[in-house]
């Protein structure tokens, strides 16, 4: 394995996305916790990742001597390679006009890290970000490459196999970057691409059931893709010793629960407890108008709902989660500093702790998408896996102002009728989420000769990478005016629909 050094760079969690595409396993530790992380994880590789700091500043992070003791092949980026610079007995000088942006760095020499990639004498462009630079380099290195504004673009010792770039071959704007990454990984550390999917999932069924043993385990299914797959590989694991509850919260959208139980029980043969809540989440939901609070009901009531349950089966030693590696990566650039709550997110996080249970997450190394290669693996259906983004708290922020049952099956109509139209069309794929919100604003109409006084439904499309931003999708004027009026005609509550063309920011995906 290769284990990545964080330096508190944004974009670290990339250095591990284009690792993990050349098929090897590594993972991440924030440089306080470095050595730890190298004892226990024995890797065959290091990579120093950038970071936001200055060598030059007392105090500033450097990576333990035991790395540089053991005699791995480091890979240093950025920071990474100032550090490993100063503390191999070279010179980094501050004061510098920050740079950002693309260079062209030349290639002097040949080198195992650019095989089948660069060739001497030629240029190639990359992304550089920095303030500080190398001005005299530890002995035994060598100068490989430049750019016009960093003498040190790429400077190694061979014999050592330490190799440090001032620019970021992480990230897309060096287009050979994973490629370079992958001849670090392959040539000079010497890993073969032996971790897939398959093994993954072997090794892990073994894991969960070292750690289960005779236990009893309960899941709590939303029906979304992270929980799904988590239950899946905890059955194979473990069989009838694992429960699934599903709490149906009546905030699904059309037929979903349903066919989520009928899936995992029919396909799956999977124990799972279809719990109807429904009166009572939408009962205490009844005239709350403020998105918060509904959250905090939702929450509340869920946590409520799955606790009973699992009191009925008897209760359970173990509580199986989806939880996903970017939830659990101990990110220097994440941590400290406190950042406003914009929406308080519904998941099932207050769970463990309530109910005293130990975890097992079966995803906590994987990314999303490794997430769907894996579900594909375990055979749920590319229709499933492919399925947009749904929150926590479901319908219930897509009713803004009071919910009601009344409205709850209007929207319902009226998104189904919507994402119809978008799968005939064939643009479910291109969009990343579109939803139906049912606006509390009732607006005149008129229908065959008689006036209408309904309520208005806003469709909502957006284009994204990972929900942290995103634009609104640009539809043509003609699917929007057919969508529209599918809804007007078969949805009896709903006379006028509206698109929202806001883009996050400034607005959120979700209207609430
Ligand atoms: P926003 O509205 O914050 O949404 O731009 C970003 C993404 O997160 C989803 N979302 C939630 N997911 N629990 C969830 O599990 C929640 O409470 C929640 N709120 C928003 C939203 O659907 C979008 O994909």
């Amino acid at each position: 394995s290769v284990l990545i050094i964080d330096f508190g760079s944004q974009v670290t969690q990339l250095i591990a996305r284009r690792v993990r595409e050349t098929g090897v396993y590594c993972e991440i530790v924030p440089f306080q916790k470095a050595e730890e992380g190298f004892e226990r994880l024995q890797p065959k590789g290091v990579i120093f990742s950038g970071g936001p700091d200055s060598v030059t500043r007392e105090g500033s992070p450097r990576a333990p001597q035991a790395v540089f003791d053991s005699g791995v092949p480091i890979l240093a980026i950025c920071y990474g390679q100032q550090t490993l610079c100063v503390q191999l007995g070279g010179a980094v000088e501050g004061g510098h006009a920050a740079e950002f942006g693309r260079a062209d760095v030349e290639i002097l020499k040949a080198s195992p890290l650019f095989e089948g990639i660069w060739e001497v004498g030629k240029k190639y462009p990359v992304w550089m970000s920095h303030g500080d630079r190398v001005t005299v380099a530890p002995e035994g290195f060598e100068i490989i490459g430049v750019s016009p504004n960093a003498p040190f673009a790429i400077c190694v010792n061979e014999d050592k196999r330490y190799y440090t770039t001032m620019f970021h071959p992480e990230v897309v704007h060096t287009p050979d970057g994973g490629r370079l990454l992958a001849n670090f990984v392959h040539k000079i550390v010497g890993l073969k691409s032996d971790w897939s999917m398959a093994a993954y999932r072997a090794e892990m069924v073994q894991k969960i059931r070292d750690q289960v043993g005779d236990s009893k385990v309960i899941c709590a299914l939303s029906g979304g893709v992270d929980s799904s797959v988590a239950a899946l590989l905890i059955h194979e694991a473990v069989g009838d010793q694992l429960t699934c509850i599903l709490v149906d919260h009546g905030l699904m959208r059309k037929n979903e629960a349903n066919e989520v139980v009928a899936m995992f029980r029919e396909h799956y043969n999977l124990h799972l407890i279809h719990v109807d809540a429904v009166d009572k989440f939408v009962g205490e939901l009844e005239g709350v108008a403020d998105p918060e609070t509904k959250r905090k009901i939702i929450g509340r009531l869920f946590i409520e709902t799955f606790e009973e349950e699992a009191k009925k089966l008897g209760g359970a030693d173990f509580l199986g989660q989806g939880t996903l590696y970017p939830d659990v990566i101990e990110s220097v650039s994440f941590s400290g500093g406190p950042s406003v709550t914009i929406k308080s997110h519904h998941n099932v996080g207050g769970l463990p702790e309530r109910m005293n249970m130990q975890l097992v997450e079966p995803l906590r190394e994987l990314f999303k998408d490794e997430v769907r290669v894996l579900g594909k693996e375990l055979g749920l259906p590319d229709s499933f896996i492919g399925r947009h983004p749904f929150p926590g708290p479901g319908l219930a922020i897509r009713c803004p102002g009071g919910v009601t049952k009344e409205k709850l099956d209007i929207l319902r109509e009226a998104d189904a009728i919507y994402l119809d139209e978008i799968r005939k069309n064939g643009l479910y794929d291109v969009i990343w989420q579109a939803f139906a919100v049912l606006l509390p604003v009732q607006t005149v109409g008129v229908m065959g000769d008689g006036r209408t006084y309904e309520y208005v439904c806003a469709l909502r499309a957006v284009t994204s990478v990972d929900g942290m931003t995103a634009d609104f999708y640009h539809y043509d004027m003609n699917f929007l005016g057919k969508a529209a009026t599918r809804i007007i005609n078969e949805v009896r509550g709903i006379n006028r629909v509206v698109y929202d063309v806001t883009s996050k920011p400034p607005g959120t995906i979700e209207w609430e």
